[in-house]
């Protein structure tokens, strides 16, 4: 337990709207050159000021891959690691600015922490952390070091999303009393056979999942309800109760269904579930239900407004008012991302929006207590669960500065 002096000057150091010297060049270093690497690494290659300086992985294979991308973009070549301690040289490399980290679960937060520690900035994939301990330490870091510690939660730039926060900040919904936002994706062929993609490694998703029976990948479907509804922003998670199916015995996939609800301190709520081993449509949930209006993205679009709040708005209705309120940054990476990457132009749109803030010393759009709030859900809904639904707090990760800011926004 930490004495009142000691929170109070934690706070006095807190690390919302970080800013950091300006970047000329942001010169990156990867860590784990899997599947959803390689795509970064190549995304990496058609962003302004953007380099890709060294490179690791357990598998050599990865490694010449990730290094082609490189090479053929008329890139000098990055330095490779390749053995069990690459991660370190890579934090500790003296060109390296931001660490870029796609690997397994587990090994996130020990890798973001020592980027930090090594005077980095850290670029964490989903989920940031696995523990309450790792999201403590991880804010412990970043406050002490004064580095940046983004978690790359991709689903925060998908067009609906963006467009919705706009739509939520500008009052269309009213004030949002209630979120959902979930990850219902039928994996079982692809993560039975560990073959998402090309996976080269070890089934470490199917690894995690047998030894833990809450939601592990509650960042897709939080993230984006989280923003809109001001967590850390005026508003707090303060706890949640969670409940998991029954373990089908015979499938490595564990826990069919999770299903989380978390109550705020202004007394809204938000649903989170997980489920990847049952038939379902891919759906991320994304309800927001405020006074004035609800809207859902999935598994189709919908909005009802006031004064008709009991009717579903037509298509041609909705189209327009999307159309409407979308927003800047959908207009602004969509048509350059689209053509690159397709559907996965979100994530063009994240990794620009990160080179560009380091590089004006802006505050990035997400910061550590999002990556901690959003990831400790993992261990937490285990532990309710485990008691069949019990309450359990939700640490205040930003030592009660949450009101400091009113509503998310983006730096320009
Ligand atoms: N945001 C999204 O939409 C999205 C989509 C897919 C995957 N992901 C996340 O990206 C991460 C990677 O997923 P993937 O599908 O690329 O998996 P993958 O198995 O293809 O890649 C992981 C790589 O990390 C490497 N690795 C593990 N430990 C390492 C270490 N200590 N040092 C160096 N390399 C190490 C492995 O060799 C492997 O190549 C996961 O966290 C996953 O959840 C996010």
């Amino acid at each position: 337990m930490e004495s009142n002096s000691h929170i109070e000057q934690r706070a006095a150091r807190n690390v919302i709207k970080l800013q950091c010297a300006p970047l000329d060049k942001v010169r990156i270093g990867f860590v784990g050159l899997g599947v959803r690497a390689k795509r970064a690494v190549e995304r990496m290659m058609h962003i302004e000021g953007a380099e890709v300086v060294a490179i690791c992985d357990l598998v050599e294979a990865n490694i010449e891959e990730a290094q082609h991308i490189i090479t053929s973009n008329g890139n000098a070549p990055a330095d490779t690691f390749c053995d069990s301690e690459g991660w370190m040289r890579v934090c500790e490399h003296k060109n390296v600015d931001l660490v870029y980290i796609c690997t397994d679960w587990l090994s996130h937060a020990k890798i973001s922490l020592y980027a930090m520690e090594c005077g980095k900035h850290a670029a964490t994939e989903v989920p940031a952390a696995t523990s309450i301990e790792e999201c403590h330490r991880l804010v412990e870091t970043a406050e002490r070091t004064r580095r940046h510690c983004i978690m790359l939660e991709n689903c925060c730039y998908d067009e609906f999303e963006l467009t919705l926060l706009r739509m939520a900040q500008e009052g269309v919904l009213g004030e949002i009393i209630h979120g959902e936002g979930s990850y219902l994706h039928d994996l079982r062929e692809r993560i039975q056979s560990n073959d998402d993609g090309g996976r080269k490694w070890a089934n470490w998703q199917v690894d995690f999942m047998k030894k833990h029976n809450g939601n592990p990948y509650p960042t897709h479907g939080l993230g984006p309800v989280a923003l809109a509804m001001g967590i850390h922003r005026g508003d707090r998670m303060k706890s949640l109760v969670s409940l998991s199916s029954k373990r089908i015995s015979s499938g490595a996939l564990v826990g069919n269904m999770n299903s989380s609800i978390i109550t705020t301190e202004k007394g809204h709520t938000i649903l989170v579930q997980h489920c990847i081993s049952l038939p379902h449509p891919y759906s991320r949930s994304f309800v927001l239900s405020g006074t004035k209006g609800y809207a859902q993205k999935y598994p189709v679009p919908i909005m009802a407004l006031d004064p008709e709040g009991d009717r579903a708005i037509t298509n041609d209705e909705l189209t327009a008012l999307l159309a409407r309120y979308t927003h800047p940054f959908v207009e602004q990476y969509k048509p350059i991302g689209e053509p690159l990457c397709g559907r996965r132009w979100i994530d063009y749109a994240m990794d620009s929006r990160l080179i560009y803030c380091l590089r004006k010393g802006l505050p990035l759009d997400m910061d550590v207590y999002d990556a901690a709030e959003w990831s400790c859900l993992v261990e937490l809904t285990e532990k309710s669960a485990a008691m069949g639904g019990a309450p359990v707090e939700i640490p205040d990760f930003t030592n009660g500065c949450w009101q400091q800011q009113e509503g998310h926004s983006f730096a320009l």
